[in-house]
């Protein structure tokens, strides 16, 4: 058995149900699950709920509750948010579960005998909604820095891991692996934060209980960001099970948001090198979303759920919108206009139609079967060439996770194949019988170019892709699809009976769209 290709999402806070915001993470993630199995990688793709701290213990407390009922009460939101966006992680791991409190107790014993635990007291703020603890220098008129709430004072005995110990290594490792912290400009934040000095880190807290507990000091529950960084190896079986561990870490790929990089890129290269173990391939943080130019929060009433969007416009819509719209790296702005306006023309327009129009021209003049293609003339090889070049950027863009990089190019494809329609005009050449060799190219080369467009929207519209693949006939071949082969142009048989179904995407009125 061969390497692994590993892909993580945070583990998110049980407290909040799943918004456009924390599923936008899923999702990339799962466009990058995806990609790599079809170009034949074995993937681990790993998701989860982080469940401890002290955010999710006043929640419960609120309510009356024991925080256990309410993390079970919360939990099935995530799972049937993923179900419903489509979403293909290989597990999902909650940290109340024995598989990762056990990995997480030993971990911290390994640390300790490695001389990198020790206790002392922690006087200084915390911030309950963060889960961080708050330098007196970043507070924003005496509030936190990233959420604006007020911040708590803390004074206790605490456990502490000697983050400071490993500037220098942590330095040189960025150095020597240029793509470890993407993108660029949040490498340099990284750097210039562990060049003005790293303190040990508070590890443990005694004013609470709800938290993994110290096995040899059960009054200290193990602080919930230390807890939550180990569950990309506790779900592998670290600890447990060394041959299955062994091949899947070192994680290929962290995907995070950029508020929380600063515990993936310092805290845990850190707290892995304490424990000599491989640290991960890349971590890559991704911007911040908005709602039509506001914070999304409870107390403004815009956040917005995945479902709501789903019933609107389709899961593939959805999935394609958040990945075409925004530049993975940099914050955007989601608007329900933009999300319209995106959907009727590139999808119900561009593809749909394309789709649908080739279709219904092999049926009207084929009976629905896939010609054979004579040689090519010069419009076809045009095309040819563009979906050959097409292929290598999308490749490199998608490797790089610039996934509208990506969806332009297989849009560049879209377009060619539309305008290649438009100048071959099967409608007229149809007219003339004696023409019928070059009915037969135009039609093949029309399909295969929908073949192509499937192979490589698979990732970003799984379902389209497959209702595509069915309607050229190629539906049980779906299995051997594998990149680059698949992208190779003419692999469409001859032959094969076309479907045509329901259109991909009808077209939304944007009156039926308001009276909603
Ligand atoms: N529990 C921690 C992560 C621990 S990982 C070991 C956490 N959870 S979270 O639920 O608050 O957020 C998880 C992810 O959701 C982050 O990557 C964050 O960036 C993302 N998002 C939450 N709101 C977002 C937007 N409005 N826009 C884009 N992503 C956002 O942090």
């Amino acid at each position: 058995m061969g390497e692994v290709f590993y892909v993580t999402t945070p583990i998110y806070y049980v407290n909040d149900l799943p918004h456009i915001g924390t599923a936008y993470t899923t999702l990339a993630a799962d466009v990058v699950a995806r990609y790599q199995r079809l170009k034949g990688k074995e993937v681990f793709f790993l998701t989860g709920t982080d469940e401890h701290g002290q955010k999710v213990a006043q929640a419960a407390a609120e309510r009356h509750l024991d925080p256990q009922k309410w993390v079970d009460e919360m939990v099935p939101h995530f799972i049937d948010t993923w179900k419903l966006l489509n979403i293909s992680n290989d597990d999902f791991i909650r940290t109340t579960e024995n598989r990762h409190t056990e990995v997480a107790q030993k971990f911290i014993e390994k640390l300790r005998e490695n001389g990198d635990i020790y206790l002392g007291t922690y006087e200084g703020w915390y911030c309950v909604s963060e889960e961080s603890f708050v330098l007196p220098s970043s507070l924003v008129g005496g509030k936190c820095p990233d959420c604006g709430r007020p911040v708590e004072w803390v004074k206790e005995d605490n456990y502490f891991f000697r983050l400071s110990r490993y500037s220098d290594a942590l330095l040189a490792h960025i150095e020597e692996n240029p793509d470890f912290i993407q993108p660029e400009s949040r490498k340099n934040e990284v750097v210039s934060f562990i060049k003005n000095g790293l303190s040990d880190q508070s590890i443990s807290r005694t004013s609470f209980t709800w938290g993994i507990p110290l096995t040899q000091e059960p009054q200290h529950v193990m602080y919930v960001w230390f807890d939550a960084l180990l569950n990309y190896i506790s779900a592998i079986d670290y600890g447990r099970n060394p041959e299955r561990f062994e091949r899947i870490w070192p994680a290929d790929l962290h995907l995070v948001g950029k508020e929380i990089l600063r515990f993936h890129a310092i805290t845990w290269p850190a707290m892995l090198m304490a424990a000599n173990l491989p640290l991960p391939r890349k971590i890559f943080a991704h911007g911040w979303l908005t709602v039509e130019g506001q914070k999304m929060s409870k107390s403004l009433g815009n956040v917005i759920k995945p479902a709501e969007l789903v019933q609107e416009f389709g899961v593939d819509a959805y999935r394609y919108y958040f990945m075409r719209e925004f530049s993975f790296g940099t914050d955007g702005d989601f608007s329900r206009k933009g999300m319209l306006n995106r959907y009727n023309s590139d999808l119900a327009n561009d593809l749909g139609n394309l789709e649908s129009r080739i279709l219904a021209m092999v049926d009207k003049y084929r009976q629905g079967v896939v010609p054979k293609p004579s040689t090519p003339g010069a419009e076809e090889n045009d095309l040819i060439s563009k979906a050959s070049e097409a292929a290598t950027q999308i490749d490199h863009a998608m490797e790089n996770l610039s996934f509208n990089g990506a969806l332009r190019k297989i849009w560049d494809i879209v377009h060619a194949l539309n305008r290649y329609v438009d100048v071959s005009a099967p409608w007229s050449i149809a007219k003339d019988p004696s023409r019928g060799t070059e009915l037969d190219t135009i039609l093949y080369t029309s399909l295969e170019g929908l073949r192509l467009i499937a192979t490589y929207i698979l990732s970003f519209m799984p379902e389209t892709a497959e209702k595509m693949l069915e309607h050229l006939g190629l539906s049980e071949k779906k299995g051997e699809l594998i990149l680059p082969h698949a992208g190779e142009w003419g692999r469409l048989p001859s032959g094969l009976h076309t479907k045509k179904g329901d259109p991909l995407f009808p077209r939304i009125q944007r009156e039926a769209l308001e009276s909603n």
